[in-house]
């Protein structure tokens, strides 16, 4: 068990986190109200969009164009910004930090 800092326009949730699990089904999972994971992580809503700074970013697996592409289509995409549907909580990312536009 880790844990991911879901950060808010009014303030941090910070949730416990399993292994394996993406950090869209952690937030629904524990009731992140503004992540929605509408399509269940089939890469079609966007509602998991997350910002996530260059640290961590960098101990993630890179975007694909798949991902990039529903990104770039956002209102409020920027340099940071993922589909949390796309990242799996591992212990290399215990402590992860995920901004939620907004
Ligand atoms: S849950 Fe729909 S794109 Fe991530």
């Amino acid at each position: 068990m880790g844990k991911i800092v879901y950060v808010l326009p009014d303030g941090e949730q910070v949730i416990e986190a399993r292994e394996g699990e993406s950090l869209m089904q952690i937030a629904v999972q524990a009731g992140v109200s503004a992540i929605e994971g509408e399509c269940g992580g089939e890469m079609s809503c966007a509602t998991c969009h997350v910002w996530i700074e260059d640290d961590w970013a960098a101990k993630l697996r890179r975007p694909s164009q798949d991902e990039l592409d529903l990104l770039e289509a956002d209102d409020h995409y920027t340099d940071e910004s993922r589909l949390g549907c796309q990242i799996k909580y591992s212990s290399a990312i215990d402590g992860i930090v995920a901004k939620i536009p907004g």
